[in-house]
């Protein structure tokens, strides 16, 4: 396997993972890497994900992910987590380390941040947490590349009840909101429905349309 295609080919959202296998921390790391350097709208990187490592709290959370048994037999659980707003502190935060990190002040970047602080902060937060909450679907396609090619298995998730979840981690009073679970690890053959069959998608005649 060495094209990105074959790991891709490769890679399936994993219904059973091996409770004994663990993924190496090098592995994990390039995985969580991979996400940090992931595209997002106007660089806000308006998401966290957390690695949840207490058993306990795997245990509170698999009841609200419809008892998916990967959240608590993974190697790991991530989860990712949107801002519940973009406020002014979160907007300067982000273009300050900006400036910061490159050593001066750019007139067009320094004219942007004003016109996102003129726009976003005035937006329902309901509709911002939506627009950061797009940005956290971004780092799951990264993560799940990543972890294909670190030949380790991922089972995106968006079936659990975010609230529960956001109450389990206490997320609001750090102002954020769960958008996805990401279970990772190492598949078990033996007991996983979905290993051995084929990967269905759409023939690309249907899917790429050149014009
Ligand atoms: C955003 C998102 C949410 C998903 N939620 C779940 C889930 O809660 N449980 C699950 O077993 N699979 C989940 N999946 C897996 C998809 O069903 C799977 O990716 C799709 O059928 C394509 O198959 P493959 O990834 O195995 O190639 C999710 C996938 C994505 C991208």
């Amino acid at each position: 396997m060495t094209t990105l295609i074959d790991k891709l080919q490769w890679r399936y959202a994993t219904k059973k993972m091996n409770p004994a296998l663990r993924v190496p921390q090098d592995k994990l790391d390039r995985i969580l890497e991979a996400v940090r350097l992931t595209a997002t709208s106007s660089g806000l990187q308006p998401y966290e994900v957390l690695v949840v490592n207490d058993p306990a709290l795997r245990e509170r959370i698999r009841p609200h992910a419809w008892n998916q048994a990967q959240v608590t037999e993974a190697s790991h659980l991530l989860v990712f987590a949107a801002w519940d707003n973009y406020t002014v502190d979160r907007i300067n935060q982000m273009f300050d380390l900006t400036n910061e990190q490159r050593g001066f002040k750019n007139e067009g970047w320094e004219a942007y941040r004003q016109k996102l602080l003129a726009m976003y902060p005035q937006r329902s937060a309901e509709e911002n947490y939506q627009h950061a909450a797009r940005q956290a679907y971004i780092g799951l396609g990264t993560a799940l590349i990543a972890a294909a090619e670190e030949q380790v298995d991922a089972t995106p998730m968006e079936g659990f009840d975010p609230a529960a979840v956001d109450e389990i981690l206490g997320l609001k009073a750090h102002g954020l909101r769960s958008v996805l679970l990401l279970p990772l690890g190492y598949r078990q053959v033996e007991g996983d429905w979905l290993v051995n069959l084929k990967k269905v998608r759409r023939p690309k005649d249907d899917f790429v349309t050149e014009v």
